[in-house]
């Protein structure tokens, strides 16, 4: 029995520590996104542009996020090494981008719809 406790604690302390390194911060990564220049290209809600591809919503896991803009050096994009953009930096604009929302449904709009 205090085996099982002792699991189950630790299990937890685990998950707990896992839980706050990984909690990004969405209105810090829109910060970081509009300092480090993402907008330039991607505009200011990711959406877009002949610039740079649309980024939200739904965007890419944040592991393919953070390969993309370290091995960026292939394409148009500038690659953003650890000196100028963290790991967490990452993980906030990969929040941030999470939270845009969808735009409504065309069909959704009234206006759109009067024949
Ligand atoms: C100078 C313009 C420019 C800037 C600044 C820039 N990007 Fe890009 N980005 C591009 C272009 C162009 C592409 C697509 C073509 C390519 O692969 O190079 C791209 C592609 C991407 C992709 C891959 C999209 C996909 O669906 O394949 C991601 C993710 C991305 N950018 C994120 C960012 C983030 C985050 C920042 C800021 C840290 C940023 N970019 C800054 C121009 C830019």
């Amino acid at each position: 029995m205090k085996t099982i406790f002792t699991l189950a604690f630790s299990a937890s302390l685990v998950a707990l520590t896992q839980s706050s390194a990984l909690a990004a911060d969405a209105t810090r990564g829109k910060q970081v996104y509009n300092k480090v220049g993402c907008y330039q290209c991607h505009g200011y809600e990711g959406q877009g542009a002949n610039t740079g591809p649309r980024l939200a919503p739904e965007p890419m896991a944040v592991e393919g996020l953070s390969a993309f803009l370290r091995n960026a050096a292939s394409t148009t994009m500038p690659p953003y090494s650890e000196k100028v953009l963290s790991d967490a930096d990452v993980a906030d604009i990969h929040a941030y981008l999470s939270t845009i929302k969808k735009p409504p449904a065309g069909k959704s709009i009234p206006l759109l719809n009067n024949p």
